[in-house]
């Protein structure tokens, strides 16, 4: 039967299509606010403060080095994953580093200048650090 054969590749097709979608949806709208309970508890992340340092981090220099997905390039670390290179992975350690930037790499070759470089107020600081804290603990 080729025109049940058909059908149900194109049934296939549109399910495939859903899982994306919904996994898209998952990555914009349902992560962050699923690793808010954790976050909000330990850290002081809260889901306004970790929404305003994403758009910062992708606002911002940030992503020239560490890169639109945060998790790296041949200039700076991945902070998407749980391995620091500085520090403990602690808010407040977080916040130190971009307040003071890096001035001697562990292992990559050119230092992280304070602030990354950007013009960041001490609300944008405190933003950005529960963005880097929220994904580096999921
Ligand atoms: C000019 C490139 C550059 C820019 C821009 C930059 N960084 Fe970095 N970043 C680095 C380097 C280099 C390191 C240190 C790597 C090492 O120790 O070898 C680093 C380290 C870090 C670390 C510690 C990572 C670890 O594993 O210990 C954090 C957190 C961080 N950067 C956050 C940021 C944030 C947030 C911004 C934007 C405000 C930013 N960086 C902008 C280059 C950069």
């Amino acid at each position: 039967m080729p025109n049940h054969a058909r059908r149900n590749r194109r049934i296939a097709g549109s399910a495939w299509i859903g899982l994306v979608l919904a996994i898209a949806g998952c990555a914009t709208t349902e992560a962050p606010a699923a690793s808010t309970a954790i976050v909000a508890s330990s850290s002081g992340a809260t889901a306004v403060l970790v929404a305003a340092g994403d758009r910062l981090f992708h606002e911002n220099s940030c992503i020239a080095c560490h890169g639109e997905d945060a998790k790296g390039t041949s200039l700076a670390p991945n902070l998407a994953d749980a391995t620091w290179l500085t520090g403990d992975g602690s808010i407040g350690a977080i916040t130190k580093i971009i307040r003071e930037g890096i001035d001697e790499p562990k292992q990559f070759a050119s230092p992280m200048p304070a602030m990354g470089g950007a013009d960041l107020s001490p609300d944008d600081l405190r933003a950005v650090a529960a963005y880097v804290w929220s994904i580096s603990h999921k």
